[in-house]
């Protein structure tokens, strides 16, 4: 197991976590309740503590399976949610982003109802509100900090001047934005940035979104209302095809090694910087178990540089349209 620090907070996390998303919704049906809860619960007796959901994954719904898996064992997980993302509940639909206070207040008070606690240990702003400055939704989310709702503050998919301006007004403890083998956008400028400050690094989607793992194939693809095929440009038409083709490499680096495909994406993600935490999502066990080895497994540097430049090939955008213009912000 490896232990890393969030942010400069003094508290430690299993560097691998549990991204929760999927277990509600995104990738077909939303799981059993009591089998979730069932898996929350084993994933902690494995020494998974940090566990990441969000108002956002199915509004509410899977904020409420952690809440009835840790409200009797809160003191033993790391649990960070999210606001900002706001939307119709009957339809399911995102319709914008508001990083106001008063939707802050509203979002927070439900999420610890929801979670069944008096405070989360990590609040992000889900996505950056374009029609207020960053400085504006930090400072009232400073207030959550003093009121000890919230142990620190983290922002989700912002660039590097976004993040230098909130943290002008507050310490950010954590910055989470989609990084594995196949998207490394965040080496550019915000990597770096949160390795010299002391900001963690939450790397989500480090399976490229399934991906990487070797699940999927030319023949065996994503299918019905599952999230990727509908919207994911990477999961359509000739992209698929092009993109599949590239994780070639990573599995013939995991025969010659004796690991999985994910295990290689794991310990990739995990070997870039110290600053960095991965929260790989699954809704099987042993999937989970099987990703909690990642931590035992050191890549080479020609092991490494192997997979380095499989990120420029990739093909087609990690979201829609309309979902990268929200990120990057
Ligand atoms: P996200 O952050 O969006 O959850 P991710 O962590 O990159 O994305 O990938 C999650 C996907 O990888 C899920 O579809 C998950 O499917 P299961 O629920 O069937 O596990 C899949 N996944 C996770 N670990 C896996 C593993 N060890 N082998 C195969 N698929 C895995």
């Amino acid at each position: 197991m490896i232990r890393r620090e969030i942010g400069r907070t003094g508290r430690q996390v299993n560097a691998i976590g549990l991204g929760c998303m999927g277990m509600s919704v995104a990738y077909g049906e939303p799981m059993d309740k009591t089998e979730a809860v069932k898996l929350l619960h084993a994933a902690l007796e494995r020494g998974v503590d940090h566990f990441d959901t969000a108002e956002l994954y199915g509004f509410g719904a899977n904020e409420e399976l952690l809440g009835e898996a840790f409200h009797d064992r809160r003191d033993q997980a790391f649990i960070a949610t999210k606001f900002g993302p706001v939307g119709n509940l009957a339809t399911r639909t995102v319709t914008g982003v508001d990083g106001s206070e008063a939707n802050m207040r509203r979002a927070i008070e439900q999420s610890l109802r929801l979670l069944k606690t008096d405070h989360v240990d990590l609040y992000y702003l889900h996505r950056k509100d374009p029609a207020l400055p960053i400085e504006e939704t930090v400072g009232a989310m400073a207030k959550l900090v003093a009121e000890g709702k919230i142990g620190a503050i983290g922002l989700s998919e912002v660039n590097a001047e976004t993040l230098r301006r909130a943290q002008a007004v507050h310490p950010i403890a954590a910055v989470q934005w989609e990084y594995s083998i196949f998207t490394r956008d965040i080496e550019r400028e915000v990597l770096p940035h949160c390795w010299e400050t002391g900001v963690s690094v939450v790397a989500y989607s480090p399976l490229g979104r399934g991906m990487l793992t070797g699940a999927f194939s030319r023949e065996v693809r994503p299918q019905g209302q599952d999230y990727r095929a509908v919207v994911s440009p990477r999961f359509q038409g000739d992209a698929y095809g092009a993109n599949i083709a590239l994780v070639d490499e990573i599995e013939r680096l995991a025969k010659a090694r004796g690991a999985t495909p994910s295990q290689i994406a794991l310990a990739w993600v995990l070997a870039t910087k110290p600053n960095v935490v991965v929260i790989p999502g699954t809704t099987k066990l042993a999937n989970l178990e099987g990703n909690l080895k990642a931590a035992e497994l050191q890549l080479t540097p020609a092991e490494t540089a192997s997979l380095d430049g499989l990120a420029d090939k990739v093909q087609g955008t990690r979201y829609d349209e309309r979902g990268m213009t929200l990120v990057d912000a």
